[in-house]
């Protein structure tokens, strides 16, 4: 695989950062993913206290002499516990953060002077040349064929544009769960890969069985937008349940959202609600089978461990 800026900026064999999950990646992922040459990055949120937090970041420094550590932070107002997390990232000094879903510029400001660097998710060429004004290290180009929240443009059409029209590294995220596919989008002119759905299915992992088999059982024709979750698009598998209940919201939550007086906590409660739905089905039997993943699952043949799928990956 050939070398670019995000080996340097990371000092990491493999240009590839194991994709922040939420609800999903934790910390022996992060651990297996560092020690197998590749960067990872874990979700703020998956740690519900700061202590938590605190304790995973000092536990992967503890167990890997990698300098790929990365933390996501949900940088919009849904996010209350921002300012502690981003507190936390900068005092104990992690190596890259990926901001999402909202303005990068506190982190920027925070991070730099710490020498930590900031990717950020964009999905449009107006918004990345603004995060690079901002001073952002990266961009992370989520396309349409991302899990969770994807992108309205394919790999071929937003590389190049940002490409064009930024002069900071661009790393590429959504659909790749082969070698051939990171070598296919690194010469489109990405210079590294964000990957996700494929370490789904990980031995390491904690979610149920249930959640990595379908992984394993459902391919790209089965993924489908819904936006019962968060009120935004996001991918699930088609399941059973899934098809029963539909993808849209129904007339009332809709006519709901669009009340002016009320809006602002029908979204909310949507959201919180949608959160809830999906964390019982991470981890438990249930039969509200609502899995979030992406098309990239259609590589995914079996269950293995993290570093069994880098191998896979990169090999
Ligand atoms: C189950 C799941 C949860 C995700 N959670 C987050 C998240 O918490 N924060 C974030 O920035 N992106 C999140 N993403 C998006 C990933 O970071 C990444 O952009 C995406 O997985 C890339 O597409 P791929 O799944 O085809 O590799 C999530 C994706 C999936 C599949």
């Amino acid at each position: 695989m050939k070398k670019t800026p995000i080996n340097e900026l990371l000092d990491i064999k493999y240009p590839i950062i194991m994709a922040p999950m939420f609800l999903v990646t934790n910390t022996k992922m992060m651990i297996e993913a560092l020690n197998s040459d590749i960067a990872a990055c874990v979700p703020a949120l998956n740690y519900r206290t700061d202590e938590q937090l605190r304790t995973a970041i000092q536990e992967i420094r503890a167990n890997t002499t990698s300098k790929g550590l990365g933390i996501n932070l949900i940088v919009n107002k849904s996010n209350i516990k921002m300012k502690q997390q981003l507190k936390t990232c900068a005092e104990l000094g992690v190596d890259f953060i990926i901001t999402s879903l909202g303005s990068p510029k506190d982190v920027i400001e925070q991070c730099k002077p710490k020498g930590i660097k900031v990717f950020c998710d964009v999905v449009e060429e107006k918004y990345a040349k603004k995060v690079e004004e901002l001073g952002a290290d990266a961009l992370i180009a989520v396309n349409c064929n991302a899990g969770g929240h994807a992108g309205k443009l394919t790999p071929e059409e937003i590389i190049p544009l940002l490409n064009k029209h930024c002069s900071i590294p661009v790393i590429s995220a959504g659909g790749v769960g082969t070698k051939d596919g990171i070598n296919k989008i690194m010469n489109l002119g990405a210079a590294g890969l964000s990957i996700g759905s494929p370490f789904i299915a990980c031995e390491e992992a904690h979610i149920s069985e249930e959640y990595k088999q379908a992984c394993v059982d459902y391919g790209k024709e089965d993924i489908v937008f819904t936006t019962k979750i968060s009120g935004t698009p996001c991918t699930v598998i088609n399941t059973p349940y899934v098809q029963k209940t539909g993808t849209t919201q129904n007339w009332l939550e809709k006519l709901m959202s669009k009340n002016k007086k009320i809006k602002k906590w029908v979204k909310m409660i949507t959201y919180f609600k949608g959160m809830k739905s999906v964390e019982k089905a991470a981890f438990s039997s249930t039969y509200k089978t609502i899995w979030c993943a992406g098309p990239s699952i259609e590589h995914t043949k079996e269950i293995l461990s993290t570093k069994e799928i880098i191998k896979r990956l990169t090999t």
